[in-house]
């Protein structure tokens, strides 16, 4: 049984990897999908809608520095378009620029995990982190019309 379970672990995480090499605009849209349903759930949080919640706070944080981690690798030359894909050009052509933008947003969702312990803190260290979506999609996303 216990070897069935790896080899049936195993074979997940192949047909992971291999779905990010062969599908890589699908995977950055889900990827992208989980970080914003994170955000929207601290949105809430943020405006008052919801009360303060560490654990959610944390979470949204650690999908950040996920996809922040594998986001660089999911824009191969071959992935321009197709697939209803949003991102733009410029991607390519200032890719070092973009991928540095991944990295900031990965360090300074690392910093604020550390830093955010309660609900003054999260107050005091998330709206930096949350400037990064806007400041990137700014310049890399197509504005949905
Ligand atoms: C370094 C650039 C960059 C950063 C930083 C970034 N995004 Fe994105 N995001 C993109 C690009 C490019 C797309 C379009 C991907 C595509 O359609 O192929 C996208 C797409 C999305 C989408 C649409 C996903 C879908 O269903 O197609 C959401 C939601 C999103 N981003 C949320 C966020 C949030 C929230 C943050 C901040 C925590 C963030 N993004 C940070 C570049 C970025």
């Amino acid at each position: 049984m216990k070897k069935l379970f790896f080899a049936v672990a195993a074979l997940a995480i192949v047909a992971t990897s291999v779905m990010a090499q062969s599908d890589p605009i699908a995977t950055r849209k889900a990827t992208m999908k989980k970080v914003g349903e994170g955000a929207a759930a601290v949105g809430k949080i943020a405006k008052g809608e919801a009360p303060f919640d560490l654990a959610t706070v944390q979470a949204a944080l650690k999908s950040m520095q996920d996809a922040a981690k594998v986001m660089p690798t999911l824009f191969p030359d071959t992935s321009k378009t197709g697939g209803d894909t949003a991102a733009l050009p410029k991607i390519w052509e200032t890719k070092a620029d973009f991928d540095a933008k991944w990295a900031k947003l990965g360090a300074e969702a690392t910093d604020a995990a550390a830093k955010i312990k309660d609900e003054a803190s999260f107050k005091a260290e998330f709206p930096a982190v949350g400037k990064n979506c806007g400041g990137c999609h700014e310049s890399y996303r197509a504005k949905k019309s």
